[in-house]
């Protein structure tokens, strides 16, 4: 290598390539002050919406190498339009363990794009329409030399730069498409520095926060804020906090010891001073063991050991959030990867990066043996079948999660099924007054909303022969060894129960614990071990013979699904964000239906309400099949 030259444009991302890795930028003393090969002066930046783009001058019949790892092609340019630098790659890029954002030159350069963003590069297949030598005019049915792909004079890379712009822009993409968000999280970018954190605000992104959050009150949408705990030098509290943290560092920041109040009181401080209106936090990387957390030998301020802290770390951080917004009178919902038993009754969900459909889908059924709240987020499909059963999964957990931290996913995007994904949302939103009371339910009496069917019915098992009934205490040995567990269905409240599809699936075999079950859409009646075949559109649901699905329709009127003979439920209602109904401020809804043979439905609603006037007064009751 002769030369380096550098070039810095705009504010540069507080997470680039080079420093995600060691905290090394490039060495001054290598960069050259000689003329660079390539027409500096012709290197354009652009702002388009939500996007970066950065535009590199390219000649005529260069050849272009680089970009990663590939299976595929070795060079990059022409005919290969649109390379991203992602993990993921897949659909355009083919498969790579080393998104590079790197390329060579055969004219005697490289270009290295010092981002850690997953960036789309354009090797010279996007023609301009104001492009000074643009490619000639040729006609298909007299140039032997017409192609589709027609040669640039420039590569062209993008990636996304989120804003409160584009925050704004995201909001109303969902309103055109007819999609309500409740809650925005704002992943790391929002500070000012992250990995390490300084939970400041990027003044250069979000002018001026608590105006940008009450805007999105004003929208009805929460703001939810993306951290981990590991604290950067450039934070205004690092110095406060450095006598209260470890003896070792994760990503280069500082680890607080949570387990000392003055830690504590130290980062929240802070916190309130600085996200005004701020709704909940999404606590990252709180799990992990001490391949990136901290040795097992690290020593913390509060003498505790450094494998105990590890293991109730996220425990720690939500009890500590969940206390502050309470001291403020106010709830909070929120996400964390890491949880033990101290935090059972608090109000996070975790999440992981994993991605598997199947595993996802047992953590909804596992989570409630241990108390904890399973989010099986959406990030990406493979198709859209698989879109439509990741967002039928999700709907039906403890939080319907796009997580479109890395791909920009939109919901709407296989448009042929726009239409399911929309009606699916649909369903979660008027499931809301049901999913409510379960929740009620299991902060009053610790029944969990969602559970492995195990957990009403001990004697179900997922046997082949379901013609001799369950297993009861009494059956031998044998049989006992022959049933698995059923890990892929879960009871969703007091009457409901899923039975996910996995993409590729039509059918599937479902077991259905004791007694009669309902198909919700049909309301045929089953029992035992069924086949059950659906289509894409919908979710495999049952519902208990004297169930009632409250459904809030979009006019606020309650439909009130009946299901066999006879049944009554009782819902739950407050005002959602304070915690006014400990002092009793709280309405109960007591519906009731039944149906003998010989005369009319009968139905009835009675609403005990203490001192809060509930929305669900109108109900609709629909006695299905
Ligand atoms: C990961 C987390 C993702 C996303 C990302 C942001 O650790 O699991 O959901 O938040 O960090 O850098």
């Amino acid at each position: 290598m002769n030369n380096v030259w550098k070039l810095c444009l705009g504010t540069p991302d507080p997470l680039s390539s080079l420093l995600a890795l060691s905290g090394a930028t490039l060495d001054p003393s290598r960069l050259s002050g000689g003329a660079c090969p390539l027409a500096a002066a012709r290197i354009e930046t652009e702002r388009v919406r939500d996007r970066f783009v950065l535009r590199i001058p390219l000649s005529a019949g260069e050849r272009l190498y680089g970009l990663g790892l590939s299976f595929e092609k070795m060079r990059v340019d022409y005919a290969a339009r649109h390379l991203r630098c992602d993990h993921y790659a897949g659909r355009d890029t083919g498969r790579t363990h080393a998104p590079v954002p790197f390329y060579v030159s055969d004219a005697g350069y490289g270009v290295f794009v010092d981002t850690a963003e997953v960036a789309s590069f354009y090797m010279g297949g996007t023609v301009r329409t104001d492009a000074l030598n643009p490619p000639p005019e040729l006609n298909r049915g007299r140039d032997d030399n017409w192609s589709c792909n027609q040669r640039a004079e420039f590569v062209e890379v993008s990636h996304i730069r989120a804003d409160e712009r584009a925050a704004r822009d995201e909001l109303a993409a969902f309103e055109r498409h007819g999609l309500k968000i409740d809650v925005l999280g704002l992943e790391p970018g929002w500070q000012s520095g992250s990995y390490p954190c300084t939970f400041e605000w990027d003044r250069a992104r979000f002018a001026d926060p608590a105006q940008f959050v009450r805007d999105m009150a004003g929208q009805g949408v929460r703001v939810n804020l993306w951290e981990n705990m590991y604290v950067s030098r450039s934070a205004r509290i690092y110095r406060d906090l450095l006598p209260y943290c470890g003896s070792h560092q994760v990503w280069g920041g500082a680890v607080p010891d949570f387990t000392l109040e003055a830690a504590r009181e130290i980062v929240l401080r802070q916190h309130r001073e600085d996200h005004i209106g701020v709704s909940g936090y999404k606590i990252d990387e709180c799990d992990g063991y001490d391949q990136w957390l901290w040795p097992d030998h690290a020593r913390f301020p509060s003498g505790a050991s450094a494998t105990a802290i590890r293991n109730v770390y996220g425990a720690r951080l939500q009890r500590m959030f969940y206390d502050d917004f309470r001291a403020r009178g106010k709830r909070t919902y929120g996400l964390v990867r890491a949880s033990n038993a101290g935090a059972a009754s608090l109000p996070f969900c975790l999440y992981n990066d994993c991605y598997s459909f199947g595993q996802y889908l047992t953590g909804m059924a596992t989570a409630g043996f241990c108390g904890c709240l399973w989010v099986p987020e959406i990030r990406d499909a493979s198709s859209a079948e698989e879109w439509v059963r990741r967002f039928q999964l999700g709907a039906l957990s403890p939080m319907l999660m796009l997580n479109a931290w890395a791909n920009g996913a939109k919901p709407w995007q296989y448009p042929e099924v726009e239409s399911i994904i929309a009606d699916t949302i649909r369903l979660r939103r008027a499931l809301l007054p049901y999913l409510y009371t379960a929740f009620y339910r299991y902060h009053s009496e610790g029944i969990p909303p969602f559970r492995a069917p195990v957990m009403d019915d001990p004697t179900l098992t997922g046997r082949e022969d379901a013609s001799s009934g369950a297993l009861d205490g009494t059956a031998n040995p044998y049989e006992l060894r022959a049933a698995r567990d059923v890990t892929d269905q879960f009871l969703i409240g007091d009457a409901l129960m899923a039975a996910p599809m996995l993409p590729g699936q039509t059918e599937r075999e479902v077991v259905l614990p004791r007694g009669v079950w309902h198909d919700f859409y049909t309301g045929e009646a089953l029992r035992g071990t069924v086949r059950y075949a659906c289509p894409l559109e919908r979710i495999p649901l049952f519902v208990k013979s004297g169930g009632i699905i409250p459904l809030l329709r979009e006019d606020g009127t309650l439909e009130a699904r009946c299901y066999g003979e006879r049944g009554e439920t009782t819902l739950y209602d407050d005002d959602g964000e304070t915690f006014a109904f400990e002092r009793g401020e709280y309405a109960l809804i007591r519906l009731a239906f039944s149906r003998p043979p010989e005369s009319a439905p009968q139905s009835d609603v009675e609403i005990t309400a203490h001192n809060f006037e509930t929305a669900y007064k109108r109900v609709t009751f629909v006695p299905v099949g």
